[in-house]
């Protein structure tokens, strides 16, 4: 079978998710007896809190286990459109909401709804690793503007305008972001909103780290900006928020017609969001203020100590996330790319950490401190190690 032309033509441009390969084999060596200390992962390392799983166990005794409404069962969308109106800072009602699976999806169907074939999609680098991926899945074109190091990681408004063409749709933003743990503030979103009022894009604005920001930032969302809330998608999520990565529950606050369209794709593809976890949703809406706080200073707590351990290690350049739980580290004075460094410590001094050329730059690591004080303590204790001995 020449299967070159039986694959549909955007598949062989697509590449795997080069986090989910490097955490399988950490997890397979972890199986295999090896005291591996897992910097891969990316997801809250507590469980689901208490109240919102007893929401799903009683909604599973009651039978609430048909299809729901494909866009999202109305009490929930309520519940989001009260979040948005209240911490977001714009208003939006129920139809302007899609819950989906997973903010994931919730992604997918914008870009999908949105491009038409060879039109672009601008993302800042280093970047989430499913963006380029995704749009190339939609039929788009991906462009990269990136972005310097010493500039914070943080887009160059004059960079973005150059970049910008007739074909130009799209441009992603994501912060606090994944993976420099680096957010914005509302003036330097107050000068990419000036170039998005003066231009035909529509603005993606990735924004599941909201909740997980350290030192009293705060958090402003793209759609609050005056003159861009119809030009805007805001992207939301349980799995980070509320520690609910399995239950697979997103969001997207968008223009009714995006709306009216994406949520075609839903009808056609996955029906609904799983039922439980919309009810297990609605909770965490609820009642969620201690929560918050707790993840908040939970994370700060081991930011500060992973930073102040890894400080100690020369040969490495941190960039102090202000927010998420990863750390972005710069090892070029090491000499060896960011695969060859990622998969000898791995091998070598059995710690996990993501190479940075899946985000789309060469040279750093990415370092997950969604892990207990005590791996903290003895990852970079390894890291400190190996790095005295190359
Ligand atoms: C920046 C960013 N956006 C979206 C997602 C996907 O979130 P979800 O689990 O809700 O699909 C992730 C997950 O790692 C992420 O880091």
């Amino acid at each position: 079978m020449k299967w070159g032309k039986v694959i549909n033509r955007c598949l062989p441009l697509v590449n795997k998710s080069p986090t989910l390969t490097l955490t399988s084999l950490a997890k397979k060596l972890k199986r295999e007896g090896k005291d591996v200390v897992n910097f891969a992962g990316g997801e809250p390392d507590f469980d689901t809190p208490e109240f919102i799983k007893e929401a799903a166990k009683e909604a599973l005794k009651e039978g609430f286990t048909k299809y729901t409404p494909s866009t999202g069962i109305p009490q929930l969308k309520k519940a989001i459109a009260k979040k948005i109106n209240e911490e977001n800072g714009f208003s939006c009602n129920e139809e302007n909401i899609i819950v989906t699976a997973g903010a994931k999806f919730a992604i997918f169907i914008s870009l999908f709804a949105l491009l038409n074939p060879q039109e672009e999609v601008i993302i800042p680098s280093p970047y989430w690793v499913s963006y380029p991926e995704m749009v190339k899945l939609a039929g788009g074109k991906v462009k990269i503007l990136p972005a310097q190091e010493e500039e914070n990681f943080k887009i160059n408004p004059s960079k973005l305008k150059a970049l910008i063409t007739s074909k130009t749709k799209i441009l992603i933003l994501n912060y606090p972001n994944n993976p420099t743990g680096i957010t914005y503030t509302k003036e330097e979103l107050e000068e990419i909103a000036q170039i998005i009022r003066d231009s035909p894009l529509f603005v993606l604005s990735d924004e599941v780290y909201e909740k997980i920001l350290f030192d009293n930032l705060a958090h402003t969302s793209f759609a609050s900006l005056e003159g861009v809330r119809e030009k805007t998608i805001t992207i939301n999520s349980f799995s980070k928020s509320f520690s609910m990565t399995g239950w697979r529950i997103g969001f997207m606050v968008a223009p009714k017609k995006i709306v009216e369209e994406a949520s075609k794709i839903v009808d056609h593809t996955t029906s609904c969001p799983n039922s439980l976890a919309q009810v297990a949703a609605v909770k965490a809406l609820e009642n969620n203020r201690d929560w918050y706080n707790f993840i908040k200073d939970t994370f700060q707590k081991k930011r500060d100590l992973i930073y102040e351990k890894l400080l100690e290690c020369p040969k490495l350049k941190l960039i102090k996330p202000q927010g998420t739980f990863y750390l972005f580290c710069n090892i070029k004075s090491t000499h060896l790319n960011s695969l060859e460094f990622s998969s000898k410590l791995l091998t070598q001094s059995l710690v996990a950490v993501i190479p940075s050329t899946g985000f789309g730059e060469d040279g750093y690591i990415r370092v997950s401190f969604a892990t207990n004080e005590e791996n903290i303590l003895k990852g970079a204790q390894r890291i400190k190690e190996f790095l005295a001995k190359i």
